[in-house]
């Protein structure tokens, strides 16, 4: 009985030990410890053996059902570790969020703030033809003015009709497009798109983008164009920015201007970061009738205004954002990002 007994806890030892997961485990306590187990069983054939031995092997049966206890509630914890300490009133750890892109994010309020007063958002092609970006501008094949906007070119055979395939370097590409969409004003765009020039430094990504406005209607005037001029600008920048025009010259409208808004810091009155108190935001001006006849509309019974600006610049423009080289919006750098 004794020897019997001194197999049986080796046996069982070895086997719990060894044993991988918790149902082999569950399997060993039944086998060993259950009801009809097989420590029970030999309880059962105690009744047959004297008294002296009765004694002593009951203490040997003892030890043995402990070790096997002990050995299972111990292993049983290694296979099967309970968390300690655990706290499900925590905070969980958060995924770090990302946002939109700075840009995207100054297109989207763009087009929230013109879309009130009636502008339609649309997209042209940015591989156009010569013919939308210069020709049907006013500007004929070989005008100095054209060197302005350093164009790429692409590697493509020329339309017979509409020129050389290009990046396109503005988005008054849309003006004739849109004309052509609608065929008759009233016309409301909002052109944003990306645009293309050859041009790099602190100040110019060789990519950027440009929100273009173009109104056609009877009896449009430059207060119209004035009066959007200052809805912008104190929709974009804030009730305390003001905005201004001056000559200039565009081939594509007459008269041209540019458009200036006083400076975020001294409101205009003149400090060290900007020239006189005014900031430059673009080119703006009323639609020239050659534009109009390219367009197929009459331009003695329409008129129409016309402003195109750098979404980057503008956004630069905006209170509190200095931001030292326009590269880095397009660096994907996320430690530049992550400010915004
Ligand atoms: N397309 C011009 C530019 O690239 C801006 C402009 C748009 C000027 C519309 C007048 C009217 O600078």
């Amino acid at each position: 009985m004794r020897e019997k007994l001194l197999n049986l806890k080796n046996e069982a030892l070895a086997q719990i030990i060894s044993a991988v997961d918790p149902e082999e485990l569950e399997r060993l306590h039944a086998h060993y410890l259950g009801k009809s187990g097989i420590l029970n069983q030999i309880s059962k054939e105690f009744k047959n053996l004297s008294g002296e031995e009765k004694a002593e092997t009951g203490q040997l049966f003892n030890e043995i059902k402990t070790a096997i206890t002990d050995t299972l509630a111990s292993n049983s914890q290694a296979s099967n570790p309970k968390p300690q300490n655990l706290d499900l009133s925590l905070p969980g750890i958060k995924p770090p969020q990302g946002h939109l892109h700075p840009v995207t994010r100054a297109i989207e309020e763009i087009s929230s703030i013109f879309e009130k007063i009636g502008f339609i958002r649309v997209r042209y092609p940015e591989v156009d033809w010569d013919w939308y970006a210069f020709e049907s501008l006013n500007m004929p094949k070989s005008h100095p003015a054209r060197d302005d906007w350093e164009t790429f070119f692409i590697d493509a055979p020329e339309h017979p009709k509409l020129g050389k395939m290009i990046l396109t370097p503005h988005t008054s590409s849309g003006q004739v497009r849109e004309m052509e969409r609608l065929g008759q004003p009233p016309i409301r765009m909002l052109n944003i798109a990306k645009c293309y020039r050859r041009q790099v430094d602190v100040s110019h990504t060789p990519m950027f983008h440009h929100f273009e406005g173009l109104v056609i209607d009877q009896n449009i005037n430059i207060s119209h164009l004035k009066g959007t001029i200052d809805y912008f600008v104190k929709q974009f920048f804030g009730q305390n920015r003001q905005s201004r025009i001056r000559p200039y010259h565009f081939q594509f409208t007459e008269p041209s201007f540019e458009v200036d808004v006083t400076c975020d810091i001294c409101l205009g009155k003149g400090c060290k970061l900007c020239k006189e108190g005014w900031l430059e935001l673009g080119g703006a001006g009323m639609v020239h009738p050659n534009v109009l006849k390219a367009g197929k509309i009459d331009p003695e019974k329409f008129t129409g205004f016309a402003f195109g600006w750098g979404v980057e610049r503008t956004y630069m423009m905006k209170s509190g954002l200095k931001i030292p080289d326009l590269r880095l919006l397009y660096s994907n750098d996320i430690r530049f990002l992550n400010q915004f």
